[in-house]
C-alpha cells in the first residue's frame, strides 16, 4: 500500500475507533446515576465525537491526494463501527462489563490510543496543521487516562498496580487480535471475490434460456393474473 493510501487507511480506522469510543461513553452516560459521573461520561463522549470529526477532516484533506477509486474506499459510514468490531454486537461495554472492568478498559485504552496516535504522526511530518490537531487529541487521551486513574484510586484503592498491568496487556492483545482478524478478512475478501463473481456468472447462464417477454406487464390486465403468479 502506498504511503498516501496507508495514511488514509490509518485515519479511517482511527476515526471509527474514536466514534466507537464516543458511542460507548454516551451509553455509559445514559446509565450513570451520580451527577459527577453523568457529566464525566458526557464530556468524554463529546471529546470522542470531536476527535472523530478531527480525524475525518484530516482524512478529507488526505483524500484530495488519492484517485477517486481509492478515495471511495475511505468513505465514513457510521454502521462500519459495528461491522469492524469497534462496537460489539453483544451490546455496549457498560452493559456487558462490570463497572471496575469498564473503568480499567478506559484506563488502558486511552493509553493505547495515545500510543497509536504517535505512530500516525509519522505520516504528517510535513503537515503542521494536522500534526497540531493530532497532538491536541493526544493530550485529551492522556487527560481521559488520568480521569480513569483517579476514579480507580478513589473507588478501588486496594487494586494492585500489577492488576492494572494485566488489564493493559489484555487490551493490547485484544487490540492486536482485532487488527489481525480484519487483515485476514481483507485477504479472504480478495481471494473469494473472483469465486463469487464466477458463481454469479454460472447461475446467470440458465436464466438466459428463459423467455423474459413472459415477464412483461405491458397491455396485461394484472387483475386477471393468478395471485400465485410471479408477475
Ligand atoms: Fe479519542
Ligand atoms: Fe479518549
Amino acid at each position: 500500500m502506498k504511503k498516501k493510501e496507508s495514511a488514509a487507511n490509518v485515519l479511517y480506522e482511527t476515526a471509527f475507533a474514536e466514534y466507537g469510543s464516543a458511542l460507548e461513553m454516551l451509553a455509559a452516560c445514559k446509565q450513570a446515576i451520580k451527577v459527577r459521573e453523568v457529566l464525566g461520561f458526557f464530556e468524554h463522549a463529546r471529546d470522542e465525537y470531536i476527535h472523530t470529526k478531527k480525524f475525518l477532516s484530516i482524512l478529507k484533506k488526505q483524500g484530495k491526494n488519492l484517485s477517486n477509486i481509492i478515495a471511495r474506499k475511505y468513505k465514513f459510514v457510521h454502521i462500519g463501527a459495528l461491522k469492524k468490531g469497534y462496537v460489539s454486537e453483544k451490546g455496549y461495554l457498560i452493559e456487558t462489563k462490570k463497572m471496575k472492568d469498564f473503568v480499567a478498559y478506559i484506563y488502558t485504552n486511552e493509553l493505547i490510543a495515545e500510543d497509536e496516535f504517535s505512530k500516525i504522526l509519522k505520516y504528517f511530518e510535513d503537515d503542521k496543521e494536522s500534526t497540531d490537531t493530532i497532538h491536541s487529541i493526544m493530550k485529551d487521551e492522556l487527560r481521559h487516562h488520568g480521569m480513569a486513574r483517579k476514579y480507580f484510586l478513589k473507588y478501588y484503592p486496594f487494586i494492585q498496580p500489577y492488576q492494572l498491568m494485566i488489564y493493559k496487556y489484555r487490551e493490547y492483545l485484544h487490540n492486536k487480535g482485532r487488527k489481525f482478524y480484519f487483515k485476514n478478512f481483507q485477504i479472504l475478501e480478495k481471494l473469494f471475490t473472483p469465486i463469487y463473481f464466477s458463481i454469479s456468472f454460472l447461475v446467470s447462464l440458465p436464466l438466459r434460456l428463459l423467455n423474459q417477454r413472459e415477464f412483461s406487464r405491458i397491455n396485461k390486465n394484472l387483475m386477471d393474473i393468478s395471485s400465485k403468479s410471479l408477475l
